[in-house]
This record gives structure tokens, sequence and C-alpha cells, in this order.
């Protein structure tokens, strides 16, 4: 379990989370931050992709130069915190397709109910990135990935920023194949699910909603 999840402890990543965690931080810096720490986390998921040379004219001379090769992406935002993730990610990578899965709990069967679920048509050429701002107990991110890969993409990877314990577990044990991304890992989760010490309701903080 321990390689399957990277914990991104630059300064930059762990100044930005402090920030985040305040409560007295407000709506429109907290939608500023999970963008930054998004970009700087899309950055460090993004070290592996393969490159290949290419020919380039620079002003002076003709040179070889590298792009990324081939592999095409795919960000799929869980609805509606993930939302907050995704312009920094296509910022840093604009020919990334979305798609984009909206899940809750009944409150009686407490099995997950799909609400939206629309995908590129090509995911199965394109490397999955789920985001969502917490892992939590993990429910939600488990049933998403159990979605998208009824759709046979070619790989999936998870974002978040915080992750709680029993989320890793739940989301490990559920999808060995599936690398998990964060910025911290925290303590675990209270009695309303909420992770600890965390930042609240992420989705509220970025939509001011409450
Ligand atoms: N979702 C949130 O937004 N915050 C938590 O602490 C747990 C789940």
């Amino acid at each position: 379990m321990e390689n399957q999840v990277t914990v991104f402890d630059h300064p930059l990543i762990q100044h930005k989370l402090t920030h985040m965690r305040d409560e007295k931080t407000g709506s429109k810096l907290f939608r500023e931050l999970v963008s930054e720490v998004s970009m700087l986390m899309c950055y460090e998921a993004t070290r592996d992709l393969p490159l290949k040379e290419v020919e380039v004219q620079t002003p002076l001379v003709k040179t070889k130069s590298k792009v990324i090769a081939g592999r095409k992406l795919a960000f799929v935002p869980i609805l509606r915190a993930g939302l907050g993730m995704l312009e920094a990610m296509l910022e840093m990578v604009p020919a990334a397709k979305v798609g984009h899965i909206g899940l809750y709990r009944d409150e009686e069967t407490h099995e997950p109910v799909e609400y939206y679920n629309k995908l590129p048509s090509d995911i199965e050429e394109r490397d999955v990135f789920v985001l969502d701002p917490m892992l939590a107990t993990g429910g939600s991110a488990v049933d998403a990935i159990n979605i998208i890969k009824k759709s046979h993409p070619h790989s999936i990877k998870f974002l978040c920023i915080i992750a709680a314990p029993e989320g890793i577990k739940a989301l490990t044990e559920a999808h060995p194949d599936v690398q998990v991304f964060c910025a911290a890992k925290d303590e675990g989760l209270n009695e309303n699910c909420y992770i600890m010490p965390g930042l609240g309701d992420a989705g509220d903080r970025i939509f001011g909603t409450k």
C-alpha cells in the first residue's frame, strides 16, 4: 500500500495547504489556493509522462528537443469539490479531455447513486486523473473509479489534497492498480466523517456555501 501512495511534501504545497486549513481563509483565497496546489500537484504527478525527441528550428539553428509523447490524458473531477481542482490541471495540460462523475449516497441504503456520468468517448486511449480534494472514507473515490473502469481507460491515478488513512485503506484495497497522490495524510475521520484536522468541507469553502 505504501508505494501506492505519494505525499507531495514540497514546501510551496505545504505552505499553501496551511493557509487552506486556516478557518479565516475566505472562499476567494481558498479557491486560489486549491488551484495553486492542484497545479503544483499536477506538475509532480505527471513526472513520468514519456517524452519523444522532435526537430525544431530556433531563430539560430535546427535542433532536437523533447515533447510529451503520444499518451493522452483525461481529468475526471468528482462533483462537486473536484471541480475546484480542474481549471489548474487544464492550464497545465490544455489538451486533456474532461469527464464528470456525480455521486451521492442514498441515506437509507448507503449505496452510491450515480446522478451524472459523462466521460470522454476515447477514454480507452487515455490516462485518467480522478480529482477530489478530500479523500475521507474513500467511498466516493472507490465508486467513481468503479464507474470509470467500466469504460476501460489506459490507466487511472487519483489526486487529492488531503487524505485520511481510512480513505487510503479503502481506495488502495479496492483498487490496488490506482496510484494515489496527496499533499497531506491527516490523522483520521471524526464521527461525522470529516477529516481531522482537515480543512472543513472543501466544497462549501470553494463555492461559499454553508
Ligand atoms: N469532504 C470534505 O470536504 N471534507 C472532509 O473533511 C471530508 C469530506
